[in-house]
């Protein structure tokens, strides 16, 4: 069995602030320690999972969580968007397609979200210097597009986009 196969185990579960204590408790620390050059991350984290309109999927191994994904909808002056707030996997459970599967399946339930309501791209900042996270983000079609500002830590925001055609988009859901 490869490690790949062994992702296939992992399970992508919903998380909210109802969910079991140990797992809010759980993505809490793996965003800590993943986002540790940023600045701290836990009110962060705290915040979208309160969100009523952010979805949260953790990547569980046994009872283990071993990542997590956020992604939501936001709406610019006229431009609805989807967007990836944060995306991580706990440093021994890396390089296994855990952070991939995850990414896959943000970027999935957004694109059949978007037609319903007008999204035209989904957006994302990440670090200059995060180069393996880009070329998770540039073998799915993302490109980049300018810097949103800089972190805490100094590093730029690098914005990147995939831009959604409307063709290749499932059709709004009937009312
Ligand atoms: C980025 C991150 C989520 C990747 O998770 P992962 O489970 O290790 O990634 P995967 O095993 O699914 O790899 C998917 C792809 O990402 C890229 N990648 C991931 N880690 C890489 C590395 N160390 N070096 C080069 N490419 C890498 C590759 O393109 C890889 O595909 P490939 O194996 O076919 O080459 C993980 O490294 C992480 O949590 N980093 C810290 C937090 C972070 O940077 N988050 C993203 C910020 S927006």
């Amino acid at each position: 069995m490869t490690d790949r196969d062994d992702c296939n185990a992992v399970r992508l579960v919903p998380v909210c602030p109802q969910s079991e204590l140990g797992l809010v408790d759980a993505l809490r620390e793996l965003s800590q320690s993943a986002f540790s050059d940023f600045g701290s991350y836990r009110e962060t984290i705290d915040h979208w999972l309160t969100s009523d309109h952010a979805v949260t999927l953790c990547a569980v191994e046994d009872t283990q969580p071993v990542g997590f994904i956020t992604y939501v909808y936001r709406r610019l002056r006229d431009q609805v968007y989807g967007e990836i707030i944060a995306l991580a996997v706990a440093s021994s459970a890396r390089r296994r397609g855990i952070g991939q599967r995850l990414f896959e399946q943000a970027v999935t339930a957004l694109k059949s979200g978007a037609a319903a309501v007008g999204a035209t791209c989904i957006e994302l900042n990440v670090s200059h210097k995060n180069a393996s996270a880009q070329r998770l983000f540039f073998k799915h079609g993302f490109s980049l597009v300018g810097s949103s500002g800089r972190y805490p830590n100094g590093d730029r925001a690098n914005r990147m986009t995939l831009h959604l055609d409307s063709e290749s988009l499932p059709p709004a859901a009937s009312q």
